[in-house]
């Protein structure tokens, strides 16, 4: 089995190199709308890997394994991780919007804020969230955790497949040759090697 912890952090790896392409982009959003299928794109990956199928993972089973183990449900770094979803959810919805009205004024300040949000938000997970479930996860929770992950995949597949969401993450990163991460670190949960 692969670890799904691992799974989880390059998933956060990929949102870590679209996040720099796009701030990249912000600087050079006087081009002019010649970029706008690259912020749709960006807009879409946002919200269907970020907020959808990445979120879901955390929330619906992580957080749900930890609170099992004695991690706090409210309050505490868990609490702290939704209080900051509820809000990366309320900017990138603010984003859709003026990319959908073409308002290339407004796009740069939603995402700074945004990315801000975002990085600070793994960053917290990685260092407050990842490291007890490491040890406070038994092999059992592991292993309900990596089919909860791949069930999740699938659900999500359904809306679009990953190999979609990962193939737009490239795209964006290529756009400003963002390295980070190689495309063959990204695997879905769930598959048995
Ligand atoms: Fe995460």
């Amino acid at each position: 089995m692969d670890d799904p912890i691992d799974a989880l952090l390059e998933e956060h790896a990929l949102q870590r190199g679209v996040f720099g392409a796009l701030d990249f982009e912000t600087t050079h959003l006087e081009q002019g709308p010649s970029q706008y299928p690259f912020w749709d794109d960006a807009v879409l990956f946002l919200r269907e890997f970020v907020t959808e199928r990445h979120r879901r993972k955390e929330e619906e089973v992580l957080f749900l394994l930890l609170v099992q183990r004695g991690l706090r449900d409210r309050g505490g770094p868990i609490g702290i991780v939704r209080a900051e979803r509820a809000d990366a959810n309320d900017l990138i919805q603010a984003l859709g919007a003026v990319v959908d009205e073409r308002r290339p004024d407004a796009i740069g300040p939603i995402w700074r804020e945004c990315t801000a949000l975002l990085r600070g938000h793994l960053q917290r997970e990685e260092s407050f969230l990842f490291p007890p479930a490491r040890q406070l996860l038994e092999p059992v929770d592991l292993s309900r955790l990596q089919r909860g992950c791949a069930r999740i995949d699938r659900e999500a597949d359904r809306l679009h497949p990953r190999s979609e969401l990962v193939e737009i993450a490239s795209r964006i990163r290529s756009r400003w040759r963002v390295r980070e991460p190689t495309e063959d670190k990204i695997r879905p949960h769930g598959n048995p090697q």
